[in-house]
């Protein structure tokens, strides 16, 4: 069954219950205050059969009761009587017990029934008879006949009857009735369809689109209850949903640039050892300075060839997190000025200066050594490689702040455009359009780095003002330093 057809189901049901409720509610307030079962029944006397009789009524009475006073016998003339009554005005006249005269013929046997009795002092002479289901209103006049019989005179009038005032007022209470229940439903069904079947099918509606491959809608609600909830939940799922999905996507493509990428870098080194082995046995290198050319070029290649999976191997470890640190306190100031002297040796027969600024006097880092000489030889390699002014300079930074030491490795070659800055620590990316490895590495060398600094717990960035400088910059945590003593 339909959440919707239980809801219908239910307001009936209460509706139902509510109306009874009432009608029980009011019957009990009417008992309670006037302790009576047939309260309803004296109610319905009050209001609709104790009605005074008409004016005409009354004189007609009064006519009759002059003439019972002074001309009892009159009153057993057939054509007296009939010329005093008029249309629908009822009149009884008995004698002895037993209707002389009637204007309602059919009741005849009914009215001698029901009627009071004669009495001989006039008090009770005014009441409601039941006949049936029919009250009459009546008046009377008790006197002798002039032979000294009893006689009465009354004057009827019929009241509404039960059935007859049920009758009359049945269709309109039940057309009220219908159209309250109606109401009712109608307005019950639109608040709850508003609020819970309206959102609960247009979530059906967006869960299709989600199972359909669709995630790009957004689910907003302003309310807070129940259902707001769960909008809100369905929209988080959603986009949460949507993030994995384009994850996913982006996982795979990079899957696929990186198989391309590594079969392209290992393809050209093996390609030039190919040609250069087949160049000698086909005798072309015939001189030994030839052979000798044609031996070191197979060297480089298979060198860099070596390089470059040493390289892969090492970031697919640090990226699978399966590269094992050996962390220790460095005092990073000491660390700096050991890497300085000894990159020194290379860079000045290339005709690079490299400068150390430290201010401090020792910053301790936890770090692995050998790890952040990685990374500092690969910004240090960059910059060698992308050199161009006549003065070559790198510049080490070395600054202690709270929490960090932050190190900055600056150069004043080529830089990097703007633009591509945000890409240079990704693996395999090289600002160079061709992957020809002549101005450079396979493009794994920032990839790296990064790799080892966030294992380190720290950051790394890039800066570079085109055409004149670059930065790259990194943190390492503070760690804590213990004197150590040694035992001699
Ligand atoms: N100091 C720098 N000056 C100018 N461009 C740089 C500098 N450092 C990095 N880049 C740019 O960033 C790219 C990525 O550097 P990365 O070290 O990751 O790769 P690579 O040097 O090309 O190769 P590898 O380091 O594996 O030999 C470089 O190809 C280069 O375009
Ligand atoms: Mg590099």
């Amino acid at each position: 069954m339909s959440i919707k057809m239980r809801f219908l189901l239910s307001y009936i049901g209460v509706t139902v219950v509510s109306i009874t409720l009432c009608l029980a509610a009011g019957f009990l307030i009417l008992f309670t205050v006037t302790g009576d079962v047939g309260a309803i029944d004296h109610l319905f006397k009050k209001t609709y059969i104790q009605k005074p009789l008409t004016a005409k009524e009354e004189s007609t009475f009064l006519d009759l009761k002059l003439l019972a006073k002074k001309d009892p016998n009159a009153l057993l003339n057939i054509n007296e009587l009939q010329k005093m009554k008029q249309e629908d005005i009822g009149i009884v006249v008995r004698r002895s017990g037993k209707v002389f005269y009637t204007s309602d013929e059919q009741n005849r046997a009914k009215l001698e029934r029901f009627l009071p009795k004669f009495e001989e002092i006039n008090i009770n002479t005014r009441d409601t008879i039941r006949i049936d289901d029919t009250f009459y209103t009546y008046v009377k006049f008790d006197f002798y006949f002039e032979d000294g019989e009893q006689g009465s005179i009354f004057v009827l009038r019929k009241a509404s009857s039960y059935a007859e005032l049920t009758r009359e007022l049945f269709p309109l209470l039940l057309l009220l009735l219908v159209i309250l229940f109606v109401v009712i439903i109608g307005l019950l069904n639109y608040l709850v369809s508003r609020s819970i079947i309206k959102p609960i099918t247009f979530l059906k509606h967006s869960a299709d689109r989600i199972k359909s491959g669709d995630l790009n809608f957004k689910v907003t609600t302003a309310s807070n209850d129940e259902v707001g909830q769960l909008y809100r939940a369905f929209e988080e799922m959603r986009i949460r949903l949507k993030e994995s999905t384009e994850l996913q996507i982006k996982y795979e493509e990079n899957r696929k640039e990186l198989l391309s990428n590594i079969s392209h870098d290992l393809k050209t080194p093996i390609t030039s050892i190919i040609g250069y082995v087949e160049g000698i046995r086909d005798g072309v290198a015939n001189s030994p300075e030839k052979m000798d050319k044609y031996l070191s070029t197979i060297s480089i290649k298979a060198r860099d060839l070596d390089k470059l999976i040493d390289g892969l191997f090492l970031f697919s470890k640090l990226d699978l997190k399966r590269e094992l640190f050996s962390f220790e306190t460095v005092d990073l100031v000491q660390f700096i000025k050991e890497f300085s002297e000894e990159v020194q040796f290379d860079l000045q027969p290339q005709g690079i200066k490299l400068d150390v600024s430290i201010i401090s006097q020792s910053i301790y880092v936890t770090a692995d050594r050998e790890k952040i000489k990685r990374v500092m030889m690969n910004v240090i390699q960059n910059s060698v490689k992308f050199l161009d002014k006549d003065e070559k300079k790198i510049t080490i930074h070395l600054e202690e702040r709270k929490d960090d030491a932050k190190i900055s490795i600056k150069d004043n070659g080529q830089g990097i455009d703007p633009e591509a800055i945000p890409y240079v620590f990704d693996r395999f990316y090289r600002l160079e359009p061709s992957r020809n490895t002549e101005t450079g590495g396979s493009g794994l060398g920032l990839a790296i780095a990064k790799q080892i600094i966030l294992a380190h717990g720290g950051t790394i960035e890039a800066d570079s003002l085109l055409g004149e400088e670059t930065s790259v910059i990194f943190t390492l945590k503070k760690g804590e330093h213990r004197e150590t003593h040694s035992a001699d």
